[in-house]
Order: C-alpha cells, then structure tokens, then sequence
C-alpha cells in the first residue's frame, strides 16, 4: 500500500464552505446540472459547483509537493486523470517544461477552458474506460475525481491507474471520519457517489490492487 500524502488538504481546508446553503430543496436540479460537468459546474452559480474555477495562485504550490516528493526524472511522463481545467499540469509545465505532461477529462468544456499552453495535451476521456499502455507513465495522478464514479467504473479506474502507471501514482479522494464529516459531505457534495470511510476505501484500493499512495479530503 502507497504512503498517504497531504497535497491538498491545506488549500482544500482555507476554503469557506457554506454547508446550509446547499442544503435546498432545489438540491437534486442543482446536482442533475453539476453532474454534467458543463459550464454550470466550472463557471456557474456556486449552488451548481465551483462558483467560478480559476487558478488563483494555489496550485503553484501544489506543483512544487509533487515535484519535491516524486523526483522526476528529465522528460518524465505524467498522466492526470479528470485533470479538469488542467491547473495542476499546467503549473508542473511551467516549473518542468522538459515533463511530457497528458490530462484527461470527461468535460469539453473545462478542457477547452484549460491554460493554452497545456490544452494541447489534454483530450476527452474517462476514468473507467480510458486506454494507455501498461507501465506507461512515470507519474498518475488523479485528484478529487474518483469518489464521482460508481463503484462499479471506481474499481475498473483504480485498476487502471496501477496499470498505466511505471510505479508511481497519487490519487485524492472525498472521505469523512466522524458523523460531522458525513453530514457536512452529504450537505456539500452535488457530484459524488463514493461514500467512504478511510478504512473503507483503503479496502476497495486492496480489492483494485491499487499500490499508490493516496489523500483523503475531509469536510470539517
Ligand atoms: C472536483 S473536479 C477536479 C478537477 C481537477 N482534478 C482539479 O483538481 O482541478 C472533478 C473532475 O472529475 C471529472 N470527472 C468526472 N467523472 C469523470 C470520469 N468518469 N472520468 C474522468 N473524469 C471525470 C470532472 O469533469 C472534473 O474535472
């Protein structure tokens, strides 16, 4: 079993989350539309997803822990799996423009809504279905996506990562801890159908014979 990392969790805790707020009636419309991942989600109204997903300075940061940690070599292979509008590759470019860096997403629209500079590497394509060579890259990632798929597609993806991957990958998740962490998950999220506790999913990574390290986000 891989290390578990801490990546995101300091800028994922210096959002402010309005739980109540998204506890509405109008709940169900609001995650029918995120789901589609669709401007509503990226650039909408906040009910609907982001609010407005821009890079606004964070994830330089982020860039620098996966560099200092996974020590790439020169021309290193990455592949960032629901890479959304492709912040985090985007930054590892310009920090490491020698990285052979490819993104994939379910969503046209963040991917035609990427930086320029990394749109060319990026394509449609699915977690569950998507379809590169064994051993294929140095680094896969995956951030906050996997807990939006079904168990069944979560596996299959989980699988694959462990296959494209030449050793080493990372992959960040949506978990809870305590009954306030549930609640808090259930009010925040419009997106997700993996409901996991840490042991649970560290279970389902065993069943997938996922190796890789991993992150937990926790709504506190
Ligand atoms: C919370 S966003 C994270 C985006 C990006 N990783 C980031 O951290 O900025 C979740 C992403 O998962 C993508 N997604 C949802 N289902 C997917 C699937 N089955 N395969 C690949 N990507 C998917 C969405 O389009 C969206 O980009």
């Amino acid at each position: 079993m891989g290390q578990i990392k801490d990546f995101l969790t300091s800028n994922h805790l210096k959002t402010k989350r309005d739980y109540h707020a998204r506890s509405v009636n109008e709940k169900p419309v609001f995650a029918t539309l995120a789901k589609k991942f669709d401007q509503d989600y990226w650039d909408g109204p906040r009910e609907i997803g982001y609010g407005g997903y821009k890079d606004d300075g964070r994830w330089s940061g982020v860039a620098e822990k996966f560099l200092s940690f996974y020590n790439l070599s020169e021309n290193a292979s990455i592949l960032d799996i629901g890479c959304g509008k492709g912040f985090l590759l985007n930054q590892l470019h310009i920090k490491r423009p020698d990285l052979k860096i490819k993104g994939i997403d379910v969503s046209s629209y963040a991917l035609n809504n990427a930086p320029s500079s990394v749109r060319p590497f990026l394509e449609i394509g699915s977690a569950e279905n998507a379809n590169f060579e064994k051993n294929s890259f140095d680094l896969v990632v995956s951030l906050n996506t996997l807990h939006n798929l079904e168990l069944p597609d979560l596996v299959s993806a989980l699988k694959k990562i462990e296959s494209f991957s030449n050793g080493k990958s990372y992959i960040c998740v949506e978990s809870y801890s305590s009954e306030q962490e549930k609640w808090n998950l259930m009010r925040w999220q419009l997106t997700c159908e993996a409901f996991y506790t840490p042991r649970e999913w560290e279970w389902i990574f065993s069943l997938a014979n996922y190796t890789g390290d991993y992150e937990f986000i926790f709504f506190e």
